[in-house]
């Protein structure tokens, strides 16, 4: 696709209408569905698993199954598509998980990338300090200082979960460590990569020198993180092994206020919860971009412009309105490389939390491994003929884990007039696109030819178990949006039924047109209302 093309295809993407474009509800209930049953349920469909879990499991860790593979490497792609493919001003790297620790000094994580834990004085066990107090004072306490955390401690009596007394707050490394090599020893220490974006940095010269990119411009990494997280807990929320989706995305140091992309992102609806909200008590306000910027609610139209366009990737893919806010970050939650930073939250169960976070790193990460590898990291701008070392305006940092999480909860919906449960996903998102079910087994031989002709184009399921209502409600469960009916009516017409998993309403279809029919009612080519009955 030409960049003009391309231009063209995302603003066609960000005029579409979703789903669930309807007016926000003021802030209700959490879903019904709280995170344990959701890990009980995706366990049951085989979407993921409890890691290790003969031995006894491990925290913090997590198998997808079958499904959830399925599921995942969907979003991945869409994810891909739109934010690197499908644009001419962002490519895309493959880092390497371990690298030299050195990159973690400059960086600053070995020093200072950490939580604060306190411990149990009985017992040993440690815990957040800030989650702890959330939890006991209904505050919000992400960001505090250990200082002010012991106060908070020491003022309000705070207990262990246990009941016990506390030990003072005190930082706690995140970083997992290994050695490299087969000595064992402080020089062989390496260090588990704890976020994408740095290998990013690092190889910031020889992507630009290959790609023939111009200012502004992005560049982008998914891949696994690991954190050693103090408290690893709500399943897929926080892990100490997940896998972010990041980008970084470089500007002019003095072009903080020209995003030339700003225009598509004008009339995105956000519900707005700026720091100066927080602080005076306020609650958050539904705004469009442009009013937010005629409000001067950014400091840069690139913060406004990335959170419209991170949201409108979600709503999308079938995520719900009225699930989504953005918050900026207070001046004591910022992290030690940020100069402001915006989150993209989602309503989970236990209250609103980050999904996405936008920080403006400025040229923090650059400068620091300019000044401890001794390399110059500048590069020639052509607009303006001068060297310079690009300011990271924006760093969209999303967690595919999160993101699984949100598409399963806007999708589940336990459906009482079926008498199952029905997962609404996209079908781009959906693990299984269609199944092929042979409506009694004399008609087997059809179905598996049907079935052989779909699947290397499609990721098809064919099932000839159990009752053809069963089956419908089994692929119901799993999000498989159509299914193929092989009848007696097949052998002589050369025809099948789709049946769609929203309306449960059915359409026949030639077999010579399938195919084609299918593929275009995942891609949202077609409509199922559309078929010619
Ligand atoms: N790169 C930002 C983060 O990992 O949170």
């Amino acid at each position: 696709m030409s960049g003009k093309e391309a231009k063209k295809e995302t603003k066609k993407e960000a005029n579409k209408e979703t789903r669930q474009d309807k007016p926000l509800p003021k802030e209700g209930p959490s879903k019904s569905l709280s995170i344990e049953d959701m890990a009980v349920f995706c366990k049951r469909k085989g979407l993921v698993y409890p890691s290790s879990e003969i031995y006894g499991g491990m925290a913090g860790f997590f198998d997808y199954g079958p499904y959830g593979t399925e599921l995942k490497n969907n979003l991945k792609n869409e994810w891909w598509k739109s934010h690197v493919q499908s644009r001419e001003d962002i490519v895309g790297i493959d880092g390497s998980i371990i690298s030299n620790p050195k990159v973690w000094v400059a960086s600053g994580h070995a020093e200072q990338f950490g939580d604060i834990l306190v411990e149990d004085l009985k017992t040993h066990e440690r815990y957040r300090a800030d989650v702890l107090i959330e939890e006991a004072l209904k505050i919000q306490a992400d960001g505090l200082s250990a200082e002010d955390l012991g106060k908070l401690i020491k003022e309000n009596n705070v207990k262990s979960p246990k009941g016990n007394s506390l030990s003072e707050p005190r930082k706690f490394n995140l970083m997992f460590t290994t050695n490299v090599g087969p000595v064992q020893s402080e020089e062989s220490k390496a260090y588990l990569r704890a976020e994408t974006a740095q290998i990013i940095f690092t190889e910031f010269k020889n992507v630009f020198e290959t790609s023939r990119l111009k200012l502004p411009f992005g560049i982008a990494q998914m891949g696994k993180a690991f954190r050693n997280e103090i408290a690893p807990r709500h399943f897929l929320f926080r892990c100490r092994e997940f896998e972010q989706m990041e980008i970084e995305y470089f500007i002019h140091p003095k072009k903080h206020g020209e995003c030339p992309y700003i225009d598509e992102a004008m009339a995105e609806k956000l519900m707005v919860y700026s720091a100066e909200m927080q602080e005076k008590k306020q609650e958050a306000k539904e705004m469009t971009v442009k009013d937010a910027l005629a409000k001067k609610v950014f400091k840069s139209p690139w913060h406004a412009y990335w959170l419209a366009t991170e949201q409108k990737w979600f709503l999308n893919l079938g995520a719900r309105r009225e699930n989504f806010r953005i918050r900026q970050h207070k001046k004591d939650e910022l992290a030690h490389y940020s100069s402001d930073c915006w989150d993209l939250e989602y309503r989970f169960p236990w209250g609103w939390k980050e999904l996405e976070g936008i920080a403006d790193r400025s040229d923090f990460d650059l400068q620091q491994h300019m000044k401890h590898s001794k390399k110059d990291m500048s590069i020639y701008d052509e607009e303006t003929k001068e060297k310079v070392v690009p300011h990271v305006v924006a760093e969209p940092s999303l967690g595919v884990d999160r993101s699984f999480l949100v598409f399963m909860f806007d999708a589940y919906d336990d459906d009482k007039k079926r008498g199952n449960i029905v997962l609404h996903l996209h079908p781009k998102l959906a693990p299984i696109k269609a199944a092929v079910l042979p409506l009694v087994n004399k008609l087997e031989d059809k179905a598996k030819e049907v079935y052989g002709m779909l699947k290397n184009d499609l990721f098809c399921f064919y099932d000839r178990s159990g009752s053809i209502g069963r089956r419908y409600a089994r692929m119901d469960e799993l999000g498989t949006p159509f299914c193929v009916t092989v009848d007696f009516d097949s052998l002589e017409k050369e025809d099948v039924t789709i049946r769609e998993r929203e309306t449960t309403e059915q359409a026949r279809v030639k077999i010579n047109d399938l195919k084609e029919t299918l593929r275009k009612l995942v891609t949202g080519e077609m409509q199922f209302k559309d078929i010619k009955r």
